[in-house]
Formats: structure tokens, sequence, C-alpha cells
């Protein structure tokens, strides 16, 4: 504990190693052992045992540990996380699990105001049933000593409120029971801590809410714990960073086909990419797809999916942004963004380039291979061995030949065209596009993707409106 809160994030020198953000003195590190978790955790049966022999006091080392354990693990694990939507889904999850805590949000900064960024709620969640997933807007807040989150990003500091109804009265800050009163809910216990990067710029907040002990009871937030999660605060805060750099990242490529395709732009792939993990969630709940995989395939689903159309960066503005019908040889040129947005990501290096390719060549194929461009090589443009057609074209890939990130894209994307405003169309009414995407269920798309689609179409129109279009 005491090496803890003397430790340097990002600095490492021969007494020190850096884990997940974290300088630990080698000591404290040795004792804990490089595979921390089943050495400690024996350990921490031993102590758990001798604290029954010798009584409470015995256990309170072994549960400082623990905590420091469970709070660089959690920061490891944050620091897996590429894409960010993913990643402030598990950092709030983690900074729950060291509290028990029912609920929580994530803030994060955009220019001089907070955004209401994330949210869970156990008890809310517990209300929906385990299919459905809570529904919530974005919304902004400014940085000043009027809120809780507020007054924390102003002054980067720790604040811990045991019951956010009884404040002193002394604090610049109140709360806004608005939340409670419309979702039926009781705030008690709040814990609201900064996200403060190495310069000490604050990314976001992170809002922990009603602690809980192990019979579910809500208790105040433990003050000695304050300062490991600020160190929390701070993992999360490189964590963050990076993947808004790889967000950017993306976006900037994104911005390229955009100069290309004035249809391709970043809200629609946002709002593409953010579906396609709810369509691959509920498809793999269904599946019962074990959580580890789907964790580690949403995260790079998110930003693959972002990229299934970069290939229009090497299309003519003549043909993309031509009004009207495409001539048949126009429309051939259109079809290859499909295999030259895959080359993009030849020689591939992760798993990420891996989807990003997959997704590119496969989203306008279709389930019941009518689509494009089939069994193609991407690099050569010829058909695969064994899959020529008649004509010396690629077959066409049908049904599962389709992969499944391919497929669910396919959805996310011709869903998201309908509904929104296109050069070549006016915008569709909801109805008419969801009856559109049902009947094409076993012809356009996989049936199963549709009703995966279906099943968690509220949380898909909430995502609608997170993104936006910018007005021309
Ligand atoms: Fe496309
Ligand atoms: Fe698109």
């Amino acid at each position: 504990m005491h090496s803890l809160q003397h430790s340097i994030l990002g600095i490492t020198n021969s007494n020190k190693c850096l884990l997940g953000g974290f300088v630990y003195d080698n000591t404290l590190f040795n004792r804990l052992g490089t595979s921390v978790r089943s050495q400690h955790t024996n350990e921490f049966r031993r102590g758990v045992h001798l604290s029954r022999i010798y009584g409470q006091g015995f256990s309170g080392g072994f549960m400082e540990r623990e905590k420091i354990d469970l709070i660089a693990q959690s920061s490891l694990d944050i620091n897996e996380v590429k894409d960010l939507d993913i990643l402030l889904e598990r950092v709030l999850t983690n900074a729950r699990r060291f509290f028990n805590a029912d609920a929580g949000s994530i803030y994060l900064k955009q220019e001089d105001k907070l955004m209401f960024s994330y949210t869970q709620n156990d008890t809310l969640q517990k209300r929906l049933g385990p299919d459905k997933k809570l529904v919530y807007n974005t919304f902004f807040i400014p940085i000043n000593n009027q809120s809780i989150a507020g007054y924390v990003a102003k002054n980067r500091e720790v604040v811990n409120i045991p019951d956010v109804y009884k404040l002193g009265g002394s604090e610049p800050y109140s709360f806004d029971p608005n939340f409670d009163t419309i979702s039926n809910y009781r705030t008690l216990s709040m814990l609201t801590v900064p996200m403060t990067n190495q310069r000490g710029d604050v990314l976001g907040v992170m809002q922990i809410i009603n602690a809980q002990d192990d019979q579910g009871n809500v208790i105040a937030f433990n003050r000695s714990d304050e300062s490991l999660i600020k160190h929390f605060g701070a993992s999360a805060a490189l964590a963050v960073e990076r993947a808004q750099m790889t967000r950017d990242i993306i976006m900037r490529m994104i911005s390229m086909a955009e100069l290309r395709d004035p249809k391709e732009t970043g809200a629609h792939v946002n709002r593409v990419a953010a579906y396609s993990v709810e369509i691959y969630e509920a498809w793999a709940r269904k599946k019962g797809i074990p959580a580890e995989e789907v964790k580690r395939q949403k995260d790079i689903l998110r930003m693959a999916a972002m990229l299934h159309d970069v290939g229009k960066v090497a299309i003519s503005d003549m043909i993309l942004k031509k009004p009207g019908k495409l001539l048949s040889n126009e429309f051939e040129v259109i079809k290859s963004h499909s295999y030259l947005g895959a080359r993009l990501f030849k020689n591939a290096r992760s798993d990420f380039d891996e989807m990003a390719a997959e997704v590119a060549l496969t989203h306008h194929d279709k389930w019941n291979g009518t689509g494009y461009p089939g069994h193609i090589d991407p690099i050569s443009e010829e058909p695969l061995p064994g899959f020529e057609g008649p004509d010396g074209r690629p077959l066409p890939k049908k049904g599962e030949e389709i992969p499944l990130f391919g497929r669910i894209v396919a959805a996310a994307d011709v869903y998201d065209a309908l509904s929104s405003i296109r050069c070549y169309k006016e915008i569709w009414e909801e109805e008419r596009v969801l009856e559109e995407l049902r009947n094409c269920s076993g012809t356009h798309f996989d049936p199963e993707i549709i009703d995966a689609f279906f099943s968690c179409l509220d949380v898909i129109k909430s995502i609608a409106t997170r993104y936006p279009d910018e007005p021309d």
C-alpha cells in the first residue's frame, strides 16, 4: 500500500517496475510475484484461514494486498483494450467490481465540457432482464463547481459522498436527483474520481454509485481506498488517451474516403460500427459464445466495422459523386471498393488487420449469393482457386461462406444507409426501413443476424441519437 502511494506513473528505474500504468517497488512486486494472481490467491486463502484463528486484525494486510492486486489486474485488463467505447465499458466494470458497486457512469472531457459517455446500473439492468441492455442518451455538463462531476474535473480531486441526499451544505456542488426520479432509482453513496494523465490533464471522470457489502446493502465508499482508485483513474486516463488516438487515426482514414464519397461520414461509420457490436453481442448471447471471446471480438469489430468502405479512397469522384443511376461499367468500378479496401490490410499483422480486411471484402456479399465480390483474391483480383465461374469471374459467396462479421456489417450498413439521407434518395420512414430488413432476411441478409438486430432495436435507436449527422 505504502509503496503504491509513493509510485510515480510512467517512470521506471532499476528499483521499480511498470505494471499496467502503475509503478511498484520491486520488493512489493516480488512479494506479489509475477504470477500475482495464483500466488496471491493462495496467500489470501491462507490469510483468511489465519484470520479465523487469530481474529480480524490479521486479515487486514492481506485484504490490502488483494486490493492492490485487483487494481493492478484491472489496469492490465483495460490496457488490452483498443477501442474507446469498449474501453469505457471495461473501465467502469473494473471500477465497480473493486467496490462491489451497483452502478456507475463515465464522463469524457470534450473541449470545455464533460460528455456523459457511458453508464451501467445493475438494479435497472435486472428490471430489464438478461436479454436487454440499458438505453442511455449522451448529454453535456459544464466543468464548474455546481455539479459533482464538474467539480471533480475542475479541481482534480476525488469526492466521496456517503449519502448524496445528505450533503453537509458547505459544498459548492449539489446533487441532481433528476435521474433517480425518472428511473425510480435511489442513489446513496457516490465516489467520483478524476481520470488524470501524467501531464495533469483531466480526460474524464468516473462516477461509481452505491457500494455494497456482501449482503447487497448499500454502504459508504471506504476513505482508505480513495488513493488506490485515484491511481486506477490515472491508468484509465492513459488508456483513454491511447484509445482516443487510435480512434482519431481511424477517423482520419475515413475522412480520406469521405473526400471521395460524402456519404461515408464519421457519423455514419460510428453508427454502423456501434450497431455491429450490438448485433454481434445479441447474436453471441443466443449462440452461447463464451464471454471472453465476445469481449475480445467486439473490441476489434468496433474499429474494423468503421473501415468497411475505406476502399472508396481508390474510386474516382466522377463515379462516387454522380447523382442518379450508374451505368453498369461505373457500378463495376464501385464494386471494386470491397477488395481494394481489403487490400489496404494485406500483410496483416494483427487480428484487427484480419477482421478489417474481412469486413471490407465481404460487406456487400449477400446471403443468397447475389452480392459481390464473391470468392476473389483481393491482391490479384482473380477468382480464388476452385471458385471460377463460367464467365471467368469469381463465384459469389453465399450463406456461411460469408464471414460472420461481414454478414453483421452488411445489415448494419444497409439499415443506416436506408435510415439516413443519401444523395440518390430521400430518408425513409422507420417502419419502411424495418420492413425492408425483415423482407430481405434470408435473401440479402443472414436470418440469424436480422433476428439479433431486432432483439436489440431499442439500443440501436439510442446509438443513432448519439451520432447524429452533421448539418451540411
Ligand atoms: Fe461498401
Ligand atoms: Fe457504409
